[in-house]
């Protein structure tokens, strides 16, 4: 396997799980952030994020010497072969990806980069960013890599551990090759390709994922029209290895810290380079339309109207697994429905704090047991598929609520089980069942 001193810049979930990761595999890492706290917490081992597994893999790092967290990124470069950058690439207000600090950090290092070093970009960045980092870095000996992640929030290191590929892409083939020779403990297959591609494949699948996402929500909301059960649906077209099983079930829309920023991003880079791309659009009003959904099947299940009325949502993060609440549909719906003057009451496994939902707007009161969100809720809804959800006693939950409507917006509760305690649930894609 080929080894490498590594240096990973940003210690956010990239960053932490590429950096204890490649650890794992036997490299020195260095991991460099200029949060300081950041650092320190880290350096004793502490993880910040909900990442199932990291914390493990960061204490088995510290321990073997092979894992570091120092303050800086210049820091971190000191002796490396191989520098990550890690970094956010939020959007900058129009769609279009925001690198002031990537490049910021390419302008700070460049000077620093060890003889021969090469430059990786993780984040997703847009298409010619790395041609634009070899002009910023201004190293003819340095080469530049897009090896873009394929990581989930949640289960980041799994996905790192067991990728279905890893791709690295750069004008420099021998550079791409020795990055790729980072992943050699990894078995699956190695895609080299340009860095153009390597940039727009990231883009691409998540964007694509999105579209599936989309496309089954719309499907699900037919489904509600015609009586029909979208689960029944996307298992027999699941079925079909063209469409794949995977990432067919319907929910409140999709959220989190990408999908919507790389499908806007994507459609960004579509039109600056003329080429007509409707779907990507598509994709994101399909989306609004899925939360606008939800919201309403909340009002139909409250009388019409949740003006007054108290609502219990159980969960707030973007999907279950995880403490982010960056992009939440269930927020988003919980933003629709505070419009609509409810009085929000939310239980989440990983809140423990009430949340502001959008400025301007009242907050959600947040509590520790779903139960106790449950108490006088006229709707109890269903946003994130924690499954801790499905094992809450249901009789109990029907006993303080003052409804009788369980909007399960994630098709997870056990129907039958809701039913007899006393519920009419009402999923997404499916007939209602009293
Ligand atoms: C996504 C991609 O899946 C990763 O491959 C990619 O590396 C990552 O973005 C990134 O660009 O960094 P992530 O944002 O962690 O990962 O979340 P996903 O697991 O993809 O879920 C996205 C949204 O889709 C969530 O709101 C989730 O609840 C929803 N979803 C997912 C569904 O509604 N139905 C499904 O069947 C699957």
């Amino acid at each position: 396997m080929g080894q490498g001193r590594v240096a990973v810049i940003g210690s956010g979930y990239v960053g932490l799980t590429t950096g204890a990761c490649l650890a794992r595999l036997g490299h020195e890492v260095v991991c460099g952030d200029v949060d300081a706290a950041k650092v320190e917490l880290l350096s004793r081992g502490e993880v910040p994020i909900l990442e199932d597994g990291l914390p493990e893999l960061v204490a088995e790092g510290l321990a073997s010497g092979r894992l570091r967290f120092v303050h800086g990124a210049v820091a971190a470069i000191s002796g490396a072969d191989f520098v990550f950058l890690c970094l956010p690439t939020p959007d900058g207000g129009d769609g279009r990806a925001d690198l002031r600090i990537v490049h910021a950090v390419v302008a700070e290092i460049g000077p620093f980069l060890e003889r021969d070093a090469v430059l990786i970009t993780k984040s997703t960045v847009p298409v010619g960013t790395a041609q634009q980092i070899t002009a910023t870095v201004q190293r003819p000996d340095v080469a530049v890599v897009s090896n873009p992640e394929f990581l989930q929030e949640g289960t980041a290191v799994r996905n790192f551990m067991n990728p279905d590929r890893v791709v690295v892409g750069s004008d420099s083939r021998a550079a791409a090759e020795a990055v790729a020779g980072l992943y050699d403990g990894l078995s699956c297959p190695q895609v080299v390709t340009s860095a153009e591609s390597a940039e727009l494949i990231k883009y691409a699948a998540n964007a694509f994922l999105a579209m599936k996402l989309s496309f089954v929500n719309s499907v699900a909301a037919l489904a509600e029209e015609v009586g029909a059960d979208v689960g029944e649906i996307t298992y027999g077209m699941g079925m079909d290895e063209r469409i794949g099983s995977k990432f067919l079930k319907a929910g409140p829309g999709w959220g989190g810290s990408c999908f919507p920023k790389d499908t806007k991003a994507l459609a960004a880079i579509a039109l600056d380079h003329g080429v007509p791309f409707p779907l990507l659009d598509a994709t994101t009003l399909s989306n609004d339309q899925a939360q606008d959904r939800v919201a309403e099947m909340v009002r139909q299940a409250a009388g019409g109207s949740v003006a007054g009325k108290r609502i219990a949502l159980w969960g707030l993060t973007f999907k279950a697994g995880t403490d982010d609440l960056r992009d939440s549909p269930a927020l988003e719906v919980a933003a629709r429905l505070a419009e609509s003057g409810a009085e929000l009451v939310g239980h989440d496994p990983a809140v423990h704090r009430d949340l502001p939902i959008k400025p301007g707007q009242p907050t959600v009161r947040v509590v520790a047991d779903p139960i106790e969100a449950a108490e006088g809720a006229e709707v109890l809804v269903v946003l994130t598929e924690w499954p801790q959800f499905a094992e809450v006693d249901l009789e109990v939950a029907r006993a303080v609520s003052a409804g009788d409507v369980i909007v399960d917006a994630r098709n997870l509760l056990d129907t039958a089980a809701a039913v007899g305690a006393g519920w009419t649930v009402v999923g997404v894609g499916r007939p209602t069942v009293r």
